[in-house]
C-alpha cells in the first residue's frame, strides 16, 4: 500500500515551531510520509496570540476544506484536517464543525492512530483538552529542521495572567522539563555538531526544574560538578545555565523570553560568567508607562524595568537588549503611549517586537474597552519604529571596524550569506555554501538597516 502523505503549517512562537518538529517525528515513525503539494492529511498548528493569526488558520481551514485530492481509498473528498497548537476555547467551538480531528498538543503522539481510524469513517474525535496535565510528548525526540541550531523547550504553559494574553488559557499551567533531561538533549546535540542551542519558555526565568527520580543524573564529569546542586529538590533557571555552559564543545545558549519581573541579580551574573551564554536578552517591556502595565498585571514598574536595563548593561556592557510592546492597549491615551516612546528613546533598544493590541476572548483585557482606533494603533506603531530604527542604528555603529564570531545560517542570494553574531546582530557578507552551519571570524565593514555587514577573515 502506498505511503499516506501530510502536510504541517504553523503559525505562532518558536514553541509551536518545535512542537511542529515533535509532530514530524510522530508522523515519520508511523510511517506517513511529508508531502507538501497534495497531502492526505493537513495538520494545523495553531496560535491565538492575536485575531490575525487566527484569521490565518481559517483560511487555511477553508482552501483545504474545499480541495479535492486524489482519492485512493475512495472515502476522503479532500485532505484530513487536524487542529492542534494554541486554540483558545470559544474558537475551538467554532473550528470544531470545521475540522476533521482536534487534538491537544500534549496527546500527539496518538495522531496517527486517530487519523487512520478517522479515514476508516470514525466521525470526529476530539482530543483538543488543555486541561491534559501528562506531558510525555517532550520525551518524542524532534526531526529538526536545523542541522546546526536546536529548538530546546525547557518549559511550557504561563502563571502570569497578563490581562492581554492567550498563552496561559492555551497552553495551561507553567510546567517546567526535569532539568537531567534538558542536560542529556543538549549534550546529544553538541556531540552531534549542533552550534546553537535555542532554550524555549514562555517566562524562562520561573524554570523551576525539580529532580526526575525515575532518570538518571547524565553520567558526565562536567555534570558531575554541579551534581550538588541537583540533589537539592528545586533547580533554577540560573542552575540549569551553568550546566548547560560546564559541558564541552563549542556552542552558544540562547533563551527566550523572560519576564522582567523574575529577572534575578543571580541570573545577570550566570549570563555575565559563563561564557557560552549569549550576550542578548529579550527583555519584553510590554508598555512604558506604570498605570498601563498595572492594567497589564504584569507585576512591574517602569523604573524597576530600568534598572535592569542598568544592571545588565553594566555586568555586560556589549550585551545587545530587545523588547516586545504592545500599541493601543485598551484605554492607552497618548500620553500614556508618550511614555512608552520616551523608553525606547532611554534604553536605546538593538531589536523590538512592536504589536498592536488584539482583544482575545476570555482575557481579563475583555473587561476593558479596546477604545484605540486602527488608525491610531498603526500611528503609534509607525512611531516606535522609527525611534527603534535609530537606536539600533546607533548601537551597531559601534560594530565597524570590530572582528565579530557569527554562525553562518543561510545563502541570500548570489555569493551573499548570512549569519549572526551573539549579540543577535544580522551580519551580511560574501561567503561559500560549506560555510553554513559553522562559526567563522568576520570584520564588520558596514550597515544594512537593521543589520551588518562582514568580510570573512578566516574560515
Ligand atoms: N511570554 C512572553 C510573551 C509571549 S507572547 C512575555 O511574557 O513577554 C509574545 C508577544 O505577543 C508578547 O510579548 C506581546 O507583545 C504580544 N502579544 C501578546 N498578546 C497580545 C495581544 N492580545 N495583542 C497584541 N499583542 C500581543
Ligand atoms: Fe502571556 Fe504574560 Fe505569560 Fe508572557 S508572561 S506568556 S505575556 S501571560
Ligand atoms: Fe502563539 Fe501559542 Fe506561541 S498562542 S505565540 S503559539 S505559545
Amino acid at each position: 500500500m502506498q505511503k499516506k502523505t501530510y502536510k504541517i503549517k504553523a503559525w505562532g512562537c518558536a514553541m509551536n515551531l518545535s512542537d511542529s518538529e515533535r509532530i514530524k517525528a510522530v508522523m515519520r515513525a508511523a510511517d506517513f510520509k511529508e508531502n507538501n503539494i497534495q497531502p492526505d492529511v493537513v495538520i494545523l498548528v495553531a496560535c491565538s496570540i492575536r485575531q490575525s493569526a487566527i484569521d490565518r488558520l481559517w483560511w487555511q481551514i477553508q482552501i483545504n476544506s474545499q480541495k479535492p485530492i486524489d482519492n485512493r481509498q475512495g472515502i476522503l473528498k479532500r485532505p484530513l484536517i487536524v487542529l492542534t497548537g494554541c486554540v483558545l476555547e470559544t474558537d475551538k467551538k467554532k473550528f470544531e464543525k470545521l475540522v476533521d480531528i482536534l487534538i491537544d498538543i500534549k496527546k500527539i503522539e496518538k495522531l496517527p492512530v486517530i487519523i487512520n481510524k478517522k479515514s476508516e469513517g470514525v466521525k470526529i474525535i476530539k482530543q483538543l483538552s488543555n486541561s491534559a496535565t501528562d506531558y510525555n510528548y517532550f520525551h518524542v525526540s524532534p526531526v529538526r529542521d536545523s542541522k546546526f541550531s536546536a529548538l530546546v523547550p525547557i518549559m511550557t504553559g504561563c502563571n502570569n495572567y497578563c490581562s492581554y494574553c492567550a498563552v496561559p488559557y492555551t497552553r495551561g499551567r507553567e510546567y517546567s522539563r526535569p532539568a537531567q533531561k534538558i542536560i542529556k538533549e543538549v549534550e546529544n546535540l553538541v556531540k552531534n555538531g549542533y552550534k546553537e542551542i535555542i532554550l524555549l519558555g514562555q517566562n524562562v526565568n520561573s524554570y523551576n526544574g525539580r529532580l526526575d527520580s525515575k532518570s538518571k543524573i547524565p553520567d558526565t564529569k562536567q555534570i558531575q560538578n554541579f551534581k550538588f546542586k541537583f540533589q537539592n529538590d528545586v533547580i533554577t533557571f540560573s542552575d540549569l545555565l551553568r550546566s548547560l555552559n560546564a559541558l564541552n564543545g563549542d556552542f552558544w545558549i540562547r533563551f527566550f523570553t523572560s519576564h522582567p519581573k523574575d529577572l534575578s541579580d543571580e541570573l545577570i551574573k550566570t549570563m555575565k560568567e559563563c561564557d557560552k551564554v549569549c550576550k542578548y536578552i529579550n527583555l519584553p517591556v510590554q508598555a512604558g508607562d506604570n498605570a498601563t502595565l498595572k492594567k497589564m498585571n504584569r507585576k512591574y514598574s517602569i523604573q524597576h524595568y530600568k534598572k535592569l536595563i542598568g544592571k545588565l548593561r553594566k555586568s555586560m556592557p556589549n550585551i545587545a537588549i530587545s523588547t516586545d510592546i504592545i500599541v493601543g492597549f485598551p484605554e492607552e491615551t497618548n500620553k500614556q503611549f508618550e511614555n512608552s516612546a520616551k523608553l525606547f528613546r532611554d534604553v536605546k533598544y538593538d531589536m523590538a517586537y512592536i504589536a498592536q493590541f488584539s482583544m482575545r476572548p476570555g482575557t481579563a483585557a475583555t473587561k476593558l474597552k479596546d477604545n484605540v482606533r486602527k488608525e491610531e494603533k498603526k500611528h503609534r506603531e509607525k512611531i516606535l519604529t522609527e525611534i527603534l530604527k535609530k537606536t539600533a542604528w546607533q548601537n551597531n555603529k559601534k560594530y565597524i571596524g570590530k572582528l565579530a564570531k557569527i554562525l553562518v545560517e543561510k545563502k541570500i542570494k548570489n555569493g551573499k550569506y548570512f549569519g549572526k553574531t551573539e549579540s543577535y546582530k544580522h551580519v551580511m557578507f560574501n561567503g561559500k555554501k560549506n560555510l553554513i552551519g559553522k562559526f567563522i571570524m568576520v570584520k564588520i565593514s558596514g550597515m544594512v538597516s537593521f543589520g551588518l555587514k562582514g568580510k570573512i577573515i578566516n574560515t
